[in-house]
């Protein structure tokens, strides 16, 4: 019989990721706030819906959670209506959020007292990466709650690795963040260049790509990022949410992160433009507005 989950929040990422748990044959039940995306889903997959959080988790032997921030699923794990409260012993929550490494060890602590297992398994790759099936994970746990779930993972995932415990995935991924941050940068900055130099941006990426610039961002970014389209992917509000948790936990271990630090000062400047839902990549319309400036 197959494994019986439930996979609460169907946004950009939870949606297909909870897909390829349908059709990896799991068993699933999906919960989304705002319930007209889980009728969707159904009508797509195969699998049922629940309209409260606690009635899609109660007979789950995993639950699959993918909201906004540390507050959301806090709202959603914790307190009285929390799903701690109606998960079954023995049963293992998995987070796929981007939250705070405090907020997965204070979880896992309270779902520990209910003999509930925790695995913090923050994700990499993006929205082709989640509809392709492709995420990297990057896990924090005990070595058995791991295993309990490493396979149905990589339903949606070409690399699961557990990093430790509880908490080294959310500090893992934001090393990935903090080595997108620049990146970004440059190939904002490379595009606004090439096309101020009268170069035709596309040629110039077409051979680029094929050298040491050659990045995922540089490839699955710079089309829509010259035809200026940032109504996508991964949103400007997370990205400094997680560049906030990276800032915050450098101050504790000593580091010093001084590119992460004015790259998310300049996507504040993209929000101030109107693009808090803009994708990462946007940091060139930021740019281009500079260009404006200087032009008048
Ligand atoms: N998008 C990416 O490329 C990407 C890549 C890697 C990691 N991540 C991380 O993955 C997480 C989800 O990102 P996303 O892009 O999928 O976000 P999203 O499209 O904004 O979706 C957020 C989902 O969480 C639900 N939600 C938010 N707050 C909630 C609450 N308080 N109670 C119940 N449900 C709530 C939303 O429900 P409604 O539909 O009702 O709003 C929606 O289903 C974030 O932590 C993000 O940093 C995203």
């Amino acid at each position: 019989m197959a494994k019986k989950v439930a996979f609460l929040g169907l946004g950009v990422m939870g949606y297909p990721m909870a897909g390829w748990l349908s059709r990896k044959d799991y068993r699933v039940t999906v919960y989304n706030r705002t319930t007209a995306t889980a009728e969707r889903w159904c009508e797509e997959y195969s699998g049922d819906m629940a309209v409260t959080a606690c009635a899609a988790v109660q007979d789950a032997e995993i639950v699959f959670l993918c909201v906004g921030n540390d507050q959301d699923v806090e709202e959603v794990v914790l307190g009285e209506q929390g799903i701690l409260e109606a998960m079954k012993p023995g049963s293992i929550l998995v987070d796929h959020t981007t939250t705070s490494a405090s907020l997965a060890k204070q979880i896992a602590a309270e779902a520990n007292t209910k003999g509930i297992g925790f695995v913090d398994a923050p994700v990499s790759g993006g929205q082709q990466g989640a509809e392709n099936g492709q995420l990297t994970v990057m896990c924090g746990g005990s070595e058995p709650d791991f295993a309990q779930v490493e396979s149905s993972i990589t339903s949606f995932a070409k690399a699961v690795q557990l990093m430790g415990p509880v908490g080294s995935g959310q500090l893992c991924k934001m090393v990935n963040q903090i080595c997108i941050a620049g990146l970004v940068q440059g190939l904002a900055e490379g595009l606004n260049f090439a096309e101020n130099a009268g170069l035709d941006a596309h040629q110039v990426i077409e051979v680029i790509s094929k050298g040491a610039a050659q990045s995922w961002q540089m490839e699955n970014r710079h089309k829509t990022m010259l035809a200026g389209e940032y109504e996508h992917g991964f949103a400007v509000q997370w990205m400094r949410k997680d560049l906030a948790f990276a800032l915050q936990e450098a101050e504790n271990n000593g580091s010093l992160l001084p590119v992460t630090r004015l790259v998310d000062s300049y996507y504040a400047e993209v929000q101030a433009l109107g693009g808090n839902r803009w994708d990462t990549s946007s940091l060139l319309a930021r740019l281009k507005s500079k260009n404006d400036i200087k032009g008048r």
